[in-house]
């Protein structure tokens, strides 16, 4: 476990987890994310969030089959067809297509899901709506991760939207913005792999250097 203290040290290791243990996770601890959710802003302090917890296998069953449609017919292809990110490699981009498989495969079998919705009422999601809700969810990413389990950040399942909200049955106005499989992971926590902050940080103008990044 993590220095629970230690922000920093919690953020450098806090992946996309997708390799989970089926073993339950006590509900003390699920509590204890979702008050870090809660934890976050919301703009105007709104908290229109709304944050449904699914146990109940036959839903993560059924969901699991449109996340599953989503990655054959999007996003193999197009792991397939592009690039490694920044801070990535050839090998290791392979390696997280096939993790990212393996969660495709094995989604249902996380013990828990949180799923993020928002209330937006008559309004349609938009940047605005999604500045109130996902940070809860980095929150409730690194609550977990604080607390030894594993967990993603997955949106995937908006390639069948409608669907997957019918079977969550979410009321008119109320949509999801995210699911985040959660249990004891079976690797280990490691350091995130991102690019050179000298490629993404400027000062004063575009494209001008930001001296000194380490
Ligand atoms: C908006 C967003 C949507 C994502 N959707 C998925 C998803 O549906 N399935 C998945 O396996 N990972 C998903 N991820 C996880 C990212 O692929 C992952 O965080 C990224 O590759 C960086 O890897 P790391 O978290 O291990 O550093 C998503 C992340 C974000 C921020």
């Amino acid at each position: 476990m993590p220095d629970e203290n230690d922000l920093f040290e919690i953020q450098r290791t806090t992946r996309a987890m997708r390799r989970l243990k089926p073993d339950p996770v006590p509900d003390e601890l699920v509590q204890k994310i979702l008050r870090a959710g809660m934890n976050a802003a919301s703009g105007g302090n709104s908290q229109r969030w709304r944050f449904l917890v699914i146990k109940d296998q036959s839903i993560k069953e059924k969901v699991q089959a449109y996340y599953k449609r989503a990655f054959d017919e999007v996003v193999s292809p197009r792991y397939l067809s592009s690039d490694p990110p920044p801070g990535s490699s050839p090998g290791r981009y392979r390696r997280q297509h096939s993790a990212v498989e393996y969660l495709t495969d094995h989604y249902h079998e996380a013990p828990i899901w949180i799923v993020a919705c928002q209330d937006d009422g008559q309004s349609t999601p938009s940047r605005s709506s999604g500045a109130s809700i996902y940070p809860a969810v980095q929150n409730m990413l690194l609550a977990a991760r604080a607390l030894g389990l594993g967990a993603t950040l997955t949106t995937r399942h908006l390639n069948f939207e409608a669907e997957v909200e019918a079977i969550f049955g979410l009321p008119q106005g109320i949509h999801s913005y995210a699911i985040l499989p959660i249990g004891y992971p079976l690797g280990n926590f490691g350091p995130v792999r991102r690019g050179d902050m000298a490629d993404f940080v400027y000062l004063d103008t575009w494209n001008n250097q930001y001296p000194g990044l380490e």
